[in-house]
């Protein structure tokens, strides 16, 4: 796969900085998130991985893309702020759900999670209301794009991050195409990483196979987490 021909190599932007490239208006700003109760629902985002990784690796800049109501960036942003200094996590999703968010009408987290109103999803305004209530506002930024097209603004932008957490579409050819961006905005040393590695085949194929490319080996947590790391 190729990629964008306007590439930086990643700088050592503040968060502050990227915060302004990516919103001209603080998201929150504004926002009432008391009309909306806390509801954390998702997958495996309350994994005490998440803030393992974080201590580990002390990252100013963590990405992460596939937010849904936010569980696993609500975990992950409560680590930063516990570790203090300037940490931002930017959240990347469409909140337009993935193909098995499509494919059952019934299904009560996934499809009528999406919260769907005049055909068009609000399930944006329940991870934007989860942010405030778990006060992480300072801490936590969304982006509300295609991963892809996210991919190449933190390119074109020369962004790199330390963290890089992959739960968006798990369709085979998605996730092959996450890690190939994401792989470029990792910087030396970052940890890359996802979940459903042993649930999802699409998942361990497309992650199996961009690592014997990169000759790089998997590592698997909790028979459920992958994770790659970037030669430092
Ligand atoms: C499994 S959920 C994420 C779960 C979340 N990490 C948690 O802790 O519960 C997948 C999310 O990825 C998003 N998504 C799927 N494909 C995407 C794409 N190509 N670009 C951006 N977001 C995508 C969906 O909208 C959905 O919110």
């Amino acid at each position: 796969m190729s990629s964008p021909a306007t590439v930086r190599s990643p700088s050592a932007e503040t968060s502050a900085d990227i915060r302004a490239k990516l919103h001209h208006e603080d998201p929150y700003a504004g926002f009432d998130a008391t009309a909306i109760a806390p509801d954390l629902q998702g997958w495996n985002g309350n994994s005490p991985f998440f803030g393992e990784l974080i201590n580990k690796l002390r990252p100013q800049l963590v990405l992460e893309v596939g937010s849904w109501k936010g569980q696993s960036a609500a975990t992950m942003g409560r680590a930063l702020q516990q570790l203090g200094g300037e940490r931002t996590l930017v959240c990347v999703d469409t909140w337009l759900g993935a193909l098995e968010f499509r494919t059952d009408h019934e299904d009560p987290e996934r499809y009528r999670g999406l919260a769907i109103r005049h055909g068009y999803p609000q399930v944006y305004y329940q991870f934007l209301a989860n942010m405030v209530h778990a006060g992480l506002q300072n801490t936590v930024v969304p982006f509300p794009q295609t991963s892809l097209i996210a991919a190449r603004w933190f390119l074109v932008n020369g962004i790199g991050a330390d963290l890089i957490y992959i739960d968006g579409s798990h369709e085979e050819n998605d996730v092959y195409a996450d890690l190939v961006y994401y792989w470029q905005i990792a910087k030396p040393g970052a940890v890359v990483f996802g979940d459903d590695f042993v649930a999802w085949e699409g998942v361990r194929k497309a992650v199996t196979t961009f690592a014997q490319e990169q000759g790089l080996e998997v590592g698997v947590r909790d028979n459920n987490f992958w994770i790659l790391q970037k030669p430092a």
